[in-house]
């Protein structure tokens, strides 16, 4: 299929108009364009294009029960990809688009099936970032977009990321540098009484009811599950290729034993925390959740690159603001 991946580098906040109108015309003529959004880096198709958007599953071997996100430039243009645009979504849109919160609605007969993977419903987000709006404003079609990474790896937050996945295999990566906020967007599902979380992300579940008061919240696995996880028997996604292993309080015996076996670490610790075991590959991570998601992903992805033979990660506390990074290291 694709084989030549054009790189095409820009600044994000005052990008280069060859580029948008390079990547704009690459969706708009079927082809597969990497780009960054505020939240992770996107694999773009026209959502329009059946073909196109069937490029994405090939590219990232995506199973195809998995639906995507549509991306647009503005409200306007998500209204007309939904039967059925409910006043809760008028109230999220004017308080969080553009920006990473993504709204499940039901579809419009615009939207081919294998988008939504058959489903009868539409994942749809403005995202907020400069380059990624212009773009879509360029292009002025809808661009289905999931993360731009090989199905069930980690989400890329810089083009490196992205070409280390996908290079060969779509047609441009526009690079404008890191992303800014590290995590997913938050996806709450509209299509239901009271709206329901399904995916948390940067925007959280408080200032969401604080729009359209509560919200049915989906319980957080990591958060109920045992500190140890069995790798393998769970859910993987969003994962590292180094095997991971996320700790409550303290990983000091575990990261012990394993080096006093010879395993090369990485150990992912929180900035107030003090012991220190020698050998390790240390990184402190910000004490705020905002911080720490803005590095997480580059953090797992560089520690990958080192190949080491095992991750160790402190878990963070168990309270709200930490959600959306609990949600994620619990999966992978
Ligand atoms: O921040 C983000 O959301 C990034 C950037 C590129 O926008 N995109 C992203 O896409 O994370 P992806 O495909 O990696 O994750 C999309 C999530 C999946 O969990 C998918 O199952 C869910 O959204 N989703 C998509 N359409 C859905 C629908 N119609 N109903 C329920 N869930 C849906
Ligand atoms: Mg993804």
């Amino acid at each position: 299929m694709v084989s030549a991946t054009r790189i095409l580098a820009t600044d994000a906040d005052s990008p280069d108009a060859a580029v948008i109108a390079q990547a704009a015309e690459t969706l708009r003529a079927g082809g597969l364009v990497a780009f960054p959004t505020e939240t992770v880096y996107g694999l773009g198709a026209n959502a329009l294009d059946a073909r196109a958007v069937a490029g994405i599953f090939i590219a990232k071997g995506r199973p195809a029960g998995n639906p995507l996100i549509v991306h647009v430039a503005n409200t306007q243009a998500a209204r007309v990809l939904v039967a059925d645009w409910p006043g809760a979504a008028d109230l999220l849109a004017k308080q969080f688009w553009p920006g990473p919160l993504t709204l499940v609605m039901k579809k419009s007969a615009l939207v081919p099936d294998i988008v939504t993977a058959g489903g009868p419903t539409v994942a749809l987000r403005v995202p907020g970032h400069k380059l990624a709006l212009a773009i879509l404003d360029a292009a002025g079609v809808p661009v289905a977009a999931p993360s731009a990474n090989r199905s069930a790896q980690l989400s890329p937050t810089r083009a490196e990321h992205v070409v280390r996945d996908l290079l060969g295999r779509v047609d441009v990566i526009v690079d404008a540098g890191p992303t800014a906020g590290g995590l997913e967007s938050t996806v709450l599902d509209l299509t239901t009484t009271p709206p329901r979380l399904l995916r948390p992300g940067l925007v959280s579940p408080a200032e969401i009811e604080a729009i359209v008061g509560p919200i049915e919240r989906r319980p957080v696995a990591a958060l109920d599950k045992q500190p140890l996880r069995s790798p393998g028997l769970l859910e993987r996604h969003y994962s590292p290729r180094t095997p991971i292993e996320c700790l409550a309080g303290s990983g000091v015996p575990r990261v012990t034993e394993l080096t006093h076996q010879g395993q090369r670490i990485g150990w992912l610790r929180l900035a107030a925390t003090g012991d220190v075991v020698a050998g390790v590959t240390l990184v402190l991570m910000p004490d705020e959740p905002a911080a720490y998601a803005a590095m997480l992903y580059a953090v797992l992805h560089e520690l990958d690159a080192a190949g080491l033979d095992r991750i160790i990660v402190e878990l963070p506390p168990r309270t709200e603001p930490w959600l959306a990074i609990h949600d994620r290291l619990g999966r992978m």
